[in-house]
C-alpha cells in the first residue's frame, strides 16, 4: 500500500459530503491506494464492516468492506443482478446509535474495479450483499435514515437532532 500522506476523518450525519453524489474513479493510482489504506484503517478503528469514500469527505466511488474475511475493495461498483429480498437491521459509522431495519436484495452480482485497477465481477449474498448495497447508497448521497418509514422517522428525530448538535460542537 502507498504511504502518500492523506489525512482523512470520519464524517457524521449533517456533514454535506455525505449528501453528494460520488464521481467515478478514472484510474486507480497511488492516490486512490493511499485513500483506500486510510479508509481501511478508519473502518477498522471504528469497528465497522464497510466504509464509503463520502464518509471520509472524498467525493469518489470508492468502498472498502471487511465482514471478517479480510478487506475487499470496490471502485465504481455497479449491481447488474439482484435476487430475492431480505430485511435486517443495519447501523452506519456516520450515524452512531442509529439502527434501522432495511429491505435489500438477498443476492447481488456486482462489477467493480479492484485496487489493482482490474475489473472484477462478484456474486455476493446475505451480509456481504447487504453491506455492498449499504455502501453503494453512500455513493448516491443516500443514508440509512432515508430508508425509515414515517413512524421510524418520528422515533429517530431526537437522536438525529442530537447528532446534528454534537456535530456543531465538534466544528
Ligand atoms: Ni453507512
Amino acid at each position: 500500500m502507498s504511504t502518500l500522506p492523506i489525512k482523512l476523518r470520519l464524517r457524521f450525519y449533517g456533514d454535506a459530503s455525505l449528501r453528494r453524489k460520488a464521481k467515478p474513479v478514472a484510474k486507480v493510482t497511488e492516490k486512490e491506494m493511499a485513500i483506500l489504506a486510510e479508509m481501511a484503517q478508519i473502518m477498522r478503528l471504528a469497528g465497522g464492516v464497510g466504509l464509503a469514500a463520502p464518509q471520509v469527505g472524498i467525493n469518489r466511488q470508492i468502498i472498502v468492506i471487511d465482514i471478517g474475511e479480510g478487506p475487499r475493495v470496490f471502485i465504481n461498483p455497479k449491481i447488474f443482478k439482484r435476487l430475492g429480498c431480505d430485511t435486517k437491521e443495519e447501523g452506519c459509522l456516520s450515524l452512531p446509535g442509529v439502527f434501522l431495519s432495511v429491505k435489500r436484495a438477498k443476492k447481488i452480482t456486482v462489477t467493480a474495479l479492484n485496487e489493482k485497477n482490474e475489473a472484477v465481477t462478484l456474486s455476493a449474498d446475505n451480509l456481504l450483499a447487504r453491506v455492498i448495497q449499504h455502501e453503494m447508497d453512500h455513493l448516491k448521497g443516500k443514508l440509512l435514515v432515508d430508508h425509515a418509514n414515517i413512524f421510524k422517522k418520528i422515533e429517530l428525530k431526537r437522536k438525529l437532532r442530537a447528532l446534528l448538535k454534537h456535530k456543531k460542537e465538534v466544528l
